[in-house]
């Protein structure tokens, strides 16, 4: 069972294929966490919960007559704010007296096959019962009358759970709900590097590691979005862990919304890691009988570094996450206007671009922001959703009808929680607009955030969606955001509830992206926040894409991509070869090939010889589609660990197949260029497809091969190399 209750000990043991998760109930229902880590088989570690004696200022209770066990010091399974634990807290809830002391104690449990779904929320489903078994602890706090479940799903065979909380009002009072963190994890120690991503616009998911120190460290980000500045990922690992080796715990957050993570470590050695939604500029009010749920939490453990956390992440969520069908269909390869040619084009321009797009082998053209309202550049439009005639003369359909006819797919850009002053929809909704009253609304990219939070509005624009996707051929749809909230507040709250406007909103856009996407089920959806501003499993939920940045430099691309592939599948990660002249068109590719692979830039602009270049990365992209969307990753050079080259490899889960790829950021001091591989079968035979000879794959690995001479070193090149199983 992968779930076991000891009754007698009062021990919860959660176990995977090679992890085992282990909390108790001390007296009087205090819950107490025990271990996290590598799989053990016995359960005898209870003695975990004492840290030594306390000190004479740490309050216990009167009946504690253990002078070991203190709150100030004790590993919690999920601690709560005021009551003698003051390290970060999990749960702080203001009751109807105005204090907010909270203190949840044991009741009872269930234990059970399969996964419940999260009322609102995106979450990890099962794909049948066997899949996943669940446990659900229920707590109560005396005082408030708050009812806390701690939901518990453990997925088996991939070495991973989910957590998440449900609280509901069982007292004749309303409460607000302060903080709601979706899990809290006690190590015992401080010996860990904290590994999170961190960034801007442009330059999102940079892998940064720290040693943990005493004291808080933390990431958040209080922009309406998950951000493009800290991704909802944070990971613990031994500070010995490698790519390889050592223990690896990754906490990657199912939401797109305002986040926090923390870790404290104190005195006694204790690092409590915690993650959920941002307690700043959060409240929630819930009155009797009404129930709130915390997002929810994916934790993975590896015995095998980051690179074995990484891949099991990235087959639980092509397993248990993204839910288009799109995931098992190979996707078209696409070519979007938005770099070639911004807002300058109309349907001869889209025409001829689909023109090229045939004749290179391109499956679709997707038109990105400009086709709507009056626009023509940044300052208008959006929230007006039909089409511009004057730049597409004949309207939509006939368009799309003229791109088909060539043989090639056609999708579009949305930009839905957006609102420009300067449009007919604000013109009719001035409140429709995020605003506070009184204050300057702060403007960016001349452009407001339109109040999610409403139903009208999210009709208004789900009507305006459905009469454009209900009358055109559109096989695709990128959805945009791009700025950052501000002067957060909706005019349908009262003054009591405006800080629920963060978590509403984004719950807003949840419903009408689950309203889109259900009705729209063949659409292949791409996410988009200003490049990759959402790039979290909230989204991946709604869209099995998400374009990765703005940033299409290949070499800049590589940092980006290397950390977003801490947790999100290449499969998942928008990757298309641009016009940036830093590099030849080969590297370009081969980065792109690193995700979707798609192509954006202007095609007249190309000589004959660059149409024939692209006509064969086309062939390369089918080629390797099956490797790199359903294979496993193995990083081998990290772009920010090494100063000179960046190399990965994907290899098909059966091990018979393997595509490496090196690039050269800069050109480094000496050819000298020895590389080994990962993840092969060391009793099979390869053959290396550049040099057509053979190789076991215990000489791959051991011995790698010695590119010493035969590639070029100069920075902005790359190479793959291609190998595939013999059989004797
Ligand atoms: C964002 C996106 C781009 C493009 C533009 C259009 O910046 O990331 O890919 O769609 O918006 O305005």
């Amino acid at each position: 069972m992968p779930i076991c209750f000891y009754e007698n000990e009062r021990i919860f043991k959660l176990d995977t294929s090679e992890s085992s998760y282990i909390f108790g109930i001390y007296e009087d229902g205090f819950l107490v966490h025990y271990y996290y880590g590598a799989k053990i088989p016995d359960y005898n570690v209870a003695e975990f919960k004492y840290r030594g004696g306390f000190a004479s200022v740490s309050p216990t209770k009167e009946y504690i007559k253990d002078n070991r066990f203190s709150l100030d010091i004790a590993p919690m399974e999920y601690a709560c704010n005021s009551t003698g634990d003051y390290r970060i807290d999990a749960l702080s809830i203001k009751n109807s007296d105005g204090n907010t002391a909270t203190d949840i104690r044991y009741v009872s449990h269930k234990i059970f096959k399969g996964k419940k779904g999260l009322n609102g929320l995106p979450s990890l489903y099962a794909n049948d019962d066997g899949e996943v078994t669940t446990l659900e602890v229920e707590t109560i706090d005396k005082v408030t009358g708050a009812k806390v479940t701690l939901v518990y799903c453990v997925f088996e065979k991939l070495c991973a759970m989910t957590r998440s909380v449900r609280v509901e009002n069982t007292s004749n009072s309303a409460f607000t709900i302060e903080k709601i963190m979706s899990c809290d994890v006690d190590f015992s120690g401080m010996n860990y590097n904290m590994y999170h991503l961190y960034g801007t616009w442009a330059k999102e998911r940079t892998l940064a590691k720290r040693h943990l120190e005493h004291g808080i460290q933390s990431i958040q980000s209080k922009r309406g979005t998950s951000s493009h500045n800290h991704n909802p990922f944070l990971a613990l690992a031994d500070d010995f862990a490698t790519e390889d080796f050592g223990s690896a715990y990754g906490f990657n957050l199912v939401y797109s919304g305002n986040f926090s993570a923390e870790v404290e470590v104190d005195a006694y050695e204790t690092s409590r890691v915690n993650i959920g939604i941002n307690p700043n500029d959060f409240e929630w009010e819930l009155k009797p009988n009404e129930e709130f749920t915390s997002p929810e939490v994916v934790m993975v453990f590896s015995n095998n570094g980051l690179g074995g956390m990484s891949r099991t992440f990235h087959k639980l969520y092509m397993n248990n996450l993204i839910r288009s069908k799109w995931k098992n269909v190979k996707r078209p390869l696409l070519i979007n206007s938005w770099e070639g040619s911004g807002f300058d084009f109309d349907s001869d321009k889209l025409i001829a671009m689909a023109k090229h797009a045939k004749n290179i082998g391109i499956d679709m053209l997707v038109m990105d922001d400009g086709w709507f309202g009056h626009r023509n550049c940044d300052d208008s439009s959006l929230g007006d959703w039909y089409v511009n005639e004057n730049k597409l003369k004949g309207g939509l359909s006939k368009l799309i009808s003229e791109v088909n006819k060539l043989g090639v797919k056609f999708g579009i850009w949305y930009e839905p929680e957006m609102i420009s002053p300067e449009s007919e929809l604000y013109k009719k909704h001035p409140d429709w607009c995020v605003h506070v009253p009184k204050r300057e609304k702060s403007i960016a990219r001349q452009q407001y955030v339109i109040d999610m939070t409403r139903q009208d509005v999210r009709d208004n624009i789900f009507n305006q969606m459905c009469e454009v996707l209900d009358n055109n051929n559109i096989e695709y749809l990128k959805w945009d955001f791009n700025r950052s909230i501000t002067e957060a507040g909706s005019a349908m709250l009262d003054e009591k509830h405006q800080l629920e406007f963060f978590h509403r909103f984004i719950l807003g856009t949840y419903e009408l992206m689950g309203r889109i996407t259900s009705r729209y089920p063949d659409i292949l959806f791409e996410n988009c926040t200003g490049g990759g501003g959402r790039f979290d499993p909230g989204m991946l939920y709604y869209s099995p894409q998400i374009w990765c940045s703005d940033e299409t430099d290949p070499i800049e691309r590589l940092t980006i991509q290397f950390g977003t592939s801490m947790c999100y599948p290449p499969s998942s990660m928008g990757a298309h070869v641009s016009a940036c002249d830093r590099t030849d068109w080969n590297t370009k590719a081969d980065v792109a090939l690193f995700g979707t692979f798609g192509y954006e830039f202007d095609p007249d602009k190309l000589s004959e010889d660059e149409i024939e270049i692209l006509k064969s990365q086309v062939k390369e992209y089918h080629k390797y589609y099956n490797v790199i969307h359903f294979g496993e990753l193995y990083r081998l050079i990290s772009p920010t660990e090494n100063l000179y080259r960046c190399a990965w490899e994907n290899v098909s889960q059966d091990k018979t197949e393997m595509l490496y790829t090196c690039v050269t950021m800069r050109t480094p001091i000496s050819q000298a260029f020895f590389q080994k591989f990962k993840g092969l079968d060391e009793n099979k035979i390869y053959l290396n497809h550049s040099d057509n000879k053979l190789y076991s794959g215990a000489l791959l690995m051991n011995a790698g091969l010695n590119f010493s001479n035969n590639y070029s070193g100069d920075d902005g090149t790359s190479f793959k190399i291609y190998f595939t199983e013999v059989n004797k």
